[in-house]
This record gives C-alpha cells, structure tokens and sequence, in this order.
C-alpha cells in the first residue's frame, strides 16, 4: 500500500502559507473513508467567508455523500475516467455558480467568485488532514437535469473530498499519474510586467 502523500508537497522557490504547499489534487481516495459532518461545516464555513464582487456570495454547492442517491446522480454525470475513480471519495461536492440574481440580472464575475470559494474551501479541507480534487469532466446538462437546477444556476465543477486511498489500487496510468512530479510555470513567466523594489 502507498500513501504518496508526503511527496507531494510543492517545491516552492520561496516559502508560502504550508496548506497552500501541501494541497495537491489525488486519485486514491480511501473507498471506506468517511468525512464527519463537522468537517463538512468548516470547508463550507470557509468558502461562507470568500470575497465576491459586491458581496453577492454568488456559490453555490450540492454535497453527496458516498452510498446516497445524490452521490449517484453527481458520480454518474462525471467524464469515463473521472468515474473510475471518483466513485471512491466519501464526498462529492458540486459547485454552482449563480449567474443571474433572482431578477434575471447578470452576475458577471459569478464564475470568478465561485472559483475563489472552491479554493478556500480545498484549502480548509486540506487544513483539516483530508484531500480535494476538482473536475470540471463532466456533463453539464445532465447534472443540470438530474440536480433540477434552474438556468439561472450553472454547475461548474464536481469537487471529490475525502481521506487519501492506496496509490497502488489505481490503474494505470493514473497510478503512475500520481506519483508524477508536480511542476509549474515559473513566475517569470506569469508576470507580465513587474515594477522593481
Ligand atoms: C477547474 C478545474 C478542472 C479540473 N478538471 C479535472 C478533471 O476533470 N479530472 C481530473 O482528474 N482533474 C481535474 N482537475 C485537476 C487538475 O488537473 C489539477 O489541479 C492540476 O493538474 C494541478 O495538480 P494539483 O492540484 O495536484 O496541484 C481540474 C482542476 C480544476 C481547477
């Protein structure tokens, strides 16, 4: 059995906030793994307090517990490989972005905001000694139906939560997938223009 956790940790070429460095996204979810209802509480606590444009909180999220008929539905929308091994996490979270208000008003950074409570989320979930790992592989539509989520509500990814599983108890290539180095872009090559000291 292999946990790969401890070498996961991002090799930062300067030293950031340690949940931000040890947060990865894993395949191997633990199938007998639970998540207690208090966790649940404290990541969707986290994403409560996410800064939105004019604070419109615009998040949204279906949580479905493993072995429930709303886990069901969100795990069968999910892409072919996402099902293999999502179906592992004891939580699958959808994130919704509301993109209109209740008038029909567009909320154009509803995706933004969203985006930024999905993180503070992964974070507190990671915080708190369990794994997240976001998808977006999935069929839109049909969860759209199978949640009866109004056109004002877009589903916009399936976030797998749980305790880590056996490396070894996935298939190739995701296997090999999950003890491949992690690597980034440098920040030279994200900044486009930075003023000097
Ligand atoms: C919006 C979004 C969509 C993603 N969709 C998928 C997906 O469908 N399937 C998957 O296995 N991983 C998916 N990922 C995970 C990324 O591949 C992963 O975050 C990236 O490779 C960086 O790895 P790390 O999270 O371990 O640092 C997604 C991540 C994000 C943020």
């Amino acid at each position: 059995m292999t946990l790969v956790d401890t070498v996961r940790t991002a090799a930062t070429a300067v030293p950031i906030l340690e949940v931000l460095a040890e947060r990865w996204s894993p395949r191997a979810f633990d199938p007998r793994g639970e998540v207690e209802d208090a966790a649940i509480d404290r990541a969707l606590e986290a994403a409560r307090w996410t800064p939105s444009a004019n604070n419109s909180q615009p998040w949204r999220f279906v949580v479905a517990r493993r072995g429930s008929p709303t886990f069901h539905l969100v795990h069968g929308s999910l892409a072919g490989v996402n099902r293999t091994w999502a179906d592992k996490a004891a939580v699958l979270v959808v994130s919704i972005a509301e993109v209109a208000d209740a008038d029909g008003r567009p909320r154009p950074w509803s995706h933004y905001d969203l985006g930024q409570s999905v993180a503070y989320l992964t974070a507190q979930v990671h915080h708190d000694g369990l794994h997240a790992h976001q998808m977006a592989g999935f069929d839109t539509e049909a969860l759209r139906a199978a949640l009866s989520l109004p056109p004002r509500l877009d589903p916009v990814t399936v976030v797998a939560v749980g305790p880590l599983g056996d490396a070894d108890a996935l298939p190739e290539p995701l296997r090999e997938r999950e003890r491949a180095p992690r690597q980034r872009r440098a920040v030279t090559d994200l900044v486009l223009h930075r003023d000097p000291a």
